[in-house]
């Protein structure tokens, strides 16, 4: 795994959004997978100012996302769909049929997991992941004892993960039980992987993934088994690392 450490979140920022234009420039019909989360959200903001001073062109692009809330009101604030929109789609104006997302409101939840797989080999599997880290080492929404082969389904939230969300919603009791998530098997077919973590209290998570032993306890560390994975950090979460 290549490792990148910045001095700070917008210098990481900047060279993540680097990476995912030079990927559009190559690729214009690019399938993305994109997170939700605090760490993500500099980056988008410094996607989206590269986007509009390099007049890269989004037109043929695809996204999908990696996780959604199961429980929320169709209108809630809270749900990934609504931070997407307001953070990334509006603002370079991505038309409806370039965003893929996960359907928490299908009467068929397995159903609706397998129709997602479907989709994203119907596009030709993923071409570039971007991801965060839980403090569980959770990516997506794989929190510990997902399994290596596991793909998109229905899973139960921690304790500590929402309890990490809760700063999200009103109270921690608002925070959903469940949710749908890409699995590890999922994540490792995409091409590409950017890991990124920023701050102190992703740094053991941070270690554990890149330097402990391969298991389900932490799911990001799967990840030293791809072939193609950057990690990018900014001093505080690699200051664990040798
Ligand atoms: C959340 C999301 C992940 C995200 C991670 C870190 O629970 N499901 O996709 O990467 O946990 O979130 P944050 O960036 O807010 O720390």
């Amino acid at each position: 795994m290549k490792v990148v450490v910045f001095k700070n979140k917008r210098k990481a920022s900047k060279f993540i959004s680097e990476i995912i234009c030079e990927e559009i420039i190559n690729n214009p019909n690019l399938v993305l997978c994109l997170a939700t989360g605090r760490t993500m959200k500099p980056v988008y903001r410094q996607f989206i100012k590269k986007i509009y001073k390099e007049k890269i062109n989004l037109n043929k692009i695809h996204t999908f996302n990696l996780d959604e809330y199961i429980g929320l009101k169709q209108n809630s604030r809270e749900k990934f769909r609504y931070f997407m929109d307001k953070n990334f789609f509006n603002k370079v104006k991505l038309k409806n049929s370039q965003i893929s997302f996960l359907n928490p409101y299908a009467s068929n939840l397995k159903k609706e997991c397998d129709r997602y797989e479907n989709e994203i080999n119907k596009f030709g599997g993923i071409d570039l992941t971007i991801l965060g880290i839980g403090r569980d080492g959770h990516i997506g929404f794989n929190e510990p004892g997902s399994g290596r082969k596991s793909r998109t389904r229905v899973v139960k939230l921690n304790k500590l993960t929402r309890k990490d969300n809760k700063i999200f919603f009103h109270s921690f009791r608002k925070v959903p039980k469940e949710a749908l998530t890409m699995g590890i098997d999922t994540i490792m077919h995409s091409k590409k992987i950017i890991l990124i973590a920023f701050g102190r209290n992703k740094n053991e998570a941070v270690q554990k993934a890149i330097n402990g032993k391969i298991s389900d306890e932490i799911s990001a560390s799967f990840l030293q088994n791809h072939k193609d994975v950057t990690i990018v950090l900014d001093s505080f979460a690699a200051r664990k690392l040798d």
